[in-house]
């Protein structure tokens, strides 16, 4: 006989129930609610292989997944009463499974403890995320390459250290965050190949004596194999760490894009405007158009990466098998995991909603001496000057133009040939940002003949 106010689940060898501290530090069901629908699917594959294997019999099995699919649409359809004196979403589930089912539900947990309970639903839950985020990246991919498709002829200043480099393509622009969301959907996806093995029928640690199918539940929930390790199974969560550092350089790729956008926007640089839908005002300023969403994006790395050192911290150190302190890792993973769909369904809607402003790129292309590597390359090319030297005179060119107050191009024949004698005026076609970008043909170059066949490769891969 249990004590009335010891816990039902496990109260068998206490006296008293817990302290009202105890419970609010040890009860993980307001946030661990979240995994219901996988606590069940788990739970429905483990009472069939019970079944199945004759541990468990069919009348009982079928009464308890029936059961369990009424459980899961109380708490889908939000009249579920979650208790926090029990503890966790799995003895909630099975509680509210005994008063359905009667008796059978406690035949439900043979051969199997929370431990190896909680890695499954948390593997499922995680693996969701997975192909949520990935959806999501796609889609984010897709507008980008609709940008680029755009704006393959697009010119604008490329940049390094912020400063004006040469000229680039707005479509080759667009396109480097296109291969960096492509290297995140690859990490997510190497990251769900090791994830995708199953936990259940580890049970506390040792595994059990019970002859389990492990085959079966592994097959059942959709994992390729069941984990061969039973202490392992239960103390791992290398699976919530690998897709939180998916997610963190991913945030950390969103972060950029933001920052790129924010900048953009501004009244300094007016590259890009941004839509309605995806800006706010000022309350008091009534000129403003600010960039909040990207501004937020960029913030989310912090949460992002916050969980992953946070998860990092509580498992390092941990001994085998299973502690208590695992029960940490939910909450971080939920809010990195929430963090993440958000800013990647933002910034799609604000890539595909954005629009370039090709008068104001353009100019802004031809500014700041952007041929200067161009008017090089011609002087090592035409007049056969080795490099070191034609980017000595060069500079010496930008210099005079800098001393007359105006660009490359502006200079006349006889300026530049004050500076090296045999300069010819067919020079003042490579002084063009059209050309400079039309010349850079080398493969993963920005020339538009480029950037078109790249479109159509991530066209043709995107579907
Ligand atoms: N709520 C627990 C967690 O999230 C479930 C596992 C509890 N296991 C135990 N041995 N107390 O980690």
């Amino acid at each position: 006989m249990t004590d009335q106010t010891s816990n039902a689940m496990w109260g068998g060898r206490f006296a008293a129930g817990p302290d009202a501290v105890m419970e609010a530090i040890n009860a993980s069901i307001g946030f661990d609610q979240r995994l219901a629908a996988q606590d069940i699917a788990g739970s429905r594959a483990h009472a069939a292989m019970l079944a199945a294997t004759g541990i468990l019999s069919h009348s009982d099995a079928e009464a308890i997944r029936e059961g369990l699919l009424t459980v899961l649409s109380e708490i889908e359809g939000g009249d579920f009463a979650f208790s926090p004196a029990l503890e966790d979403i799995h003895m909630n589930v099975e509680a509210r499974l005994k008063e359905i089912v009667g008796e059978a539900a406690g035949r439900l947990h043979t051969a199997r403890s929370r431990n190896d309970q909680v890695a499954t639903d948390f593997r499922l839950w995680v693996r969701d995320q997975i192909d949520a985020a990935d959806a999501g990246l796609a889609a984010l991919q897709r507008a980008l390459v609709a940008q680029a498709e755009a704006g393959a002829d697009l010119v604008m200043p490329g940049f390094t250290h912020l400063q004006t480099a040469q000229p680039v393509t707005w479509g080759h622009h667009m396109l480097a965050y296109v291969e960096m969301f492509a290297r995140d959907r690859g990490r997510l996806a190497d990251a769900r190949r090791r994830l995708n093995e199953c936990p259940l029928g580890a049970a506390a640690l040792a595994g059990t004596g019970f002859p389990i199918d492990r085959e079966m539940t592994a097959r059942e929930l959709g994992f390729d194999r069941p984990t061969a390790n039973s202490l392992d199974a239960v103390s791992d969560r290398d699976f919530a760490l690998e897709f939180l550092s998916a997610a963190s350089i991913c945030a950390m790729h969103l972060s950029r894009l933001s920052e790129e956008l924010v900048i953009w926007a501004s009244a300094q640089f007016r590259f890009v405007r941004l839509s309605d839908r995806f800006s706010t005002g000022s309350s008091i300023m009534p000129q403003k158009k600010n960039p909040d969403a990207a501004e937020l994006i960029r913030a989310k790395i912090g949460r992002i990466l916050g969980a992953t050192m946070a998860l990092f911290t509580v498992m390092k150190g941990l001994p085998l098998a299973y502690s208590k302190d695992m029960q940490e890792d939910k909450e971080q993973v939920f809010d990195a995991a929430d963090a993440l769909m958000l800013s990647l369904a933002a910034m799609e809607g604000m890539v595909r909603d954005m629009e370039a402003n090709a008068p104001a790129l353009e100019a802004a292309a031809a500014t700041g001496f952007s041929t200067a590597t161009d008017l090089a390359d011609w002087l090592v090319r035409e007049l056969g000057l080795p490099f070191r030297e034609a980017h000595h005179v060069t500079g010496r060119l930008v210099a005079a133009a800098e001393a007359k107050g105006c660009d490359l191009p502006d200079l006349s024949l006889a300026e530049m040939q004050a500076v090296h004698e045999s300069i010819r005026a067919d020079v003042f076609d490579v002084l063009g940002v059209h050309n400079s970008v039309a010349s850079r043909t080398s493969y993963g170059g920005t020339a538009p003949a480029r950037v078109r066949e790249q479109v159509a490769a991530w066209k043709e891969r995107l579907g």
